[in-house]
């Protein structure tokens, strides 16, 4: 199990770093300047092709970040935005460039997933780059709820890092190209496809987000999944 309390100064210390690094870079930790190009370019037309029609839907972003993608849902015709992230920081850069671009439909809420609730109903839950950061019992904890704030039919995206010989993870350890201490686990693309299932939302379609031999491939270990989920109607009764 990783340290919550590392992982939470790792996001803490990587807010501080905004300005020395590009906005993207703080969240998705990329820190090549062509090498994030690439990402954000490749990542941006795969979410797009499998995203939902969002114009006038609401979309809940869990672990939103520097808000990137919060910010796109909304250039791409999303009615209503909330965005999750335990960093205050992290919230307040988002919301800055939010302001810079004229959106003002996304509601910035500084709280960690775990004790993040609410009563309203979503089209899309988005989730990218944070089940790695949480352990076995918070993540479950937060998928167990996920049904609830989805509209019946809702969809589920999932942005994560997968291990590919089986679970893989970090404890505290130092990577050079982040400057920094790093924790982080890595779960198996079926481990999310049962964890999903077990609370009635099944697998729509699931792929590597870079094919092999892809730069971005960048360790052995591991790749970066897209997954879609559905809730079942019944999901909500
Ligand atoms: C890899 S970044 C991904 C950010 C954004 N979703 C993206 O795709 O660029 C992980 C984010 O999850 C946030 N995070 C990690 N644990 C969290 C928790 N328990 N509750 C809320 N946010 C959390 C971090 O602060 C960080 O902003």
């Amino acid at each position: 199990m990783i340290d919550p309390d590392k992982v939470r100064q790792f996001w803490e210390r990587r807010a501080g770093d905004y300005g020395r690094l590009q906005w993207e870079s703080v969240a998705n930790l990329e820190q090549d300047e062509e090498k994030l190009r690439i990402k954000i370019r490749e990542e941006t037309a795969k979410v797009t092709a499998w995203l939902p029609l969002l114009q006038g839907r609401s979309v809940l972003d869990l672990g939103a970040g520097v808000g990137q993608w919060s910010l796109r849902f909304c250039q791409w015709g999303a009615a209503r935005v909330v965005a999750v992230e335990y960093i205050a920081e992290l919230g307040r850069i988002a919301s800055d460039h939010a302001q810079r671009q004229g959106i003002d439909n996304i509601e910035f809420v500084t709280c960690s997933v775990e004790d993040f609730e609410t009563e309203e109903r979503f089209d899309l839950l988005f989730i990218s780059g944070l089940f790695l950061y949480l352990n076995d019992q918070q993540l479950a904890a937060v998928i167990a709820k996920l049904p609830g704030m989805l509209r019946p039919g809702g969809q589920v995206m999932v942005r994560d890092s997968v291990g590919t010989e089986g679970r893989y993870e970090i404890h505290d350890r130092y990577s050079e190209h982040l400057g920094s201490h790093y924790s982080a686990i890595y779960r198996t693309r079926d481990f999310f496809v049962d964890a999903f299932a077990l609370h009635s939302m099944s697998l729509e379609k699931d792929e590597h987000v870079f094919p092999e031999g892809h730069p971005l491939n960048k360790y052995p270990e591991t790749r970066l999944h897209l997954f879609l989920f559905r809730s079942s109607p019944e999901a909500l009764e």
